[in-house]
């Protein structure tokens, strides 16, 4: 690989490139997924390709402007059929997906790119996603967090939903956390969870 092709894979990946490259192989056609943030549709569009014609994923953002770019990006990879857009909080997935019935349910905290930053993922709100997401999950089901410690409110809600996740290998789960390190500001980590088969 030649190391200044910019269109080579950035390595070490990001922490979002990490999640689709690993969540990648939880994913059956067929399959139910979440996107708790669906944002630009990046991970929205991820899932789709990945759950085939057959699946279904459901992509939650509070912002109508997210989730018109959502759908525009999903659209634009004719995966529309696919995909219910929800403009609701992720606190609300519960009441759109049965109990055990979702493979995959990913989280990607902070702003909307290409905004104001006025708007950003609150550590109440995520917590209350990430527990629903908890339940929703089927045995063997994967969850995932990017977390942005370097924006103002981030750092505060990383630690929390940090320590939420190591609360869950008390109770079996498996959990695990990538990032960078060394870097001149705290960098953005991923976070993934396994629930007990
Ligand atoms: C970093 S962006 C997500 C990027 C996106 N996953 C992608 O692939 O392009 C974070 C998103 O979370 C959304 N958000 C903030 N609070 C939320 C909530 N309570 N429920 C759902 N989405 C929320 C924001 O509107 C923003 O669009």
């Amino acid at each position: 690989m030649n190391p200044t092709d910019p269109t080579a894979p950035r390595l070490p990946p990001r922490p979002t490139a990490l999640a689709h490259g690993i969540l990648q192989e939880c994913l059956q056609p067929g399959d139910l997924a979440i996107d708790a943030t669906a944002g630009n549709g990046h991970d929205t569009t991820f899932l789709a390709e990945r759950v085939g014609a057959g699946g279904r994923v459901l992509a939650f953002d509070v912002q109508a402007a997210a989730l018109a770019a959502a759908r525009e990006r999903v659209g634009a990879a004719g995966l529309l059929a696919r995909v219910d857009f929800f403009l609701e909080s992720h606190a609300l997935m519960g009441t759109r997906a049965e109990v055990g019935s979702v493979a995959v349910v990913m989280f990607n905290l902070g702003y909307l790119p290409g905004t104001t930053h006025e708007l950003i993922t609150e550590p109440g709100g995520t917590l209350e996603g990430l527990i629903c997401a908890m339940c929703l999950l089927k045995p063997g089901g994967m969850l995932s967090a990017v977390c942005y410690p370097g924006h103002a409110g981030g750092a505060a809600e990383a630690v929390a939903v940090g320590q939420w996740f190591e609360a869950l290998a008390a109770h079996g789960w498996r959990v695990a956390r990538y990032g960078a390190i060394a870097t001149r500001r705290p960098a953005p980590f991923l976070l993934l969870g396994r629930k007990p088969a």
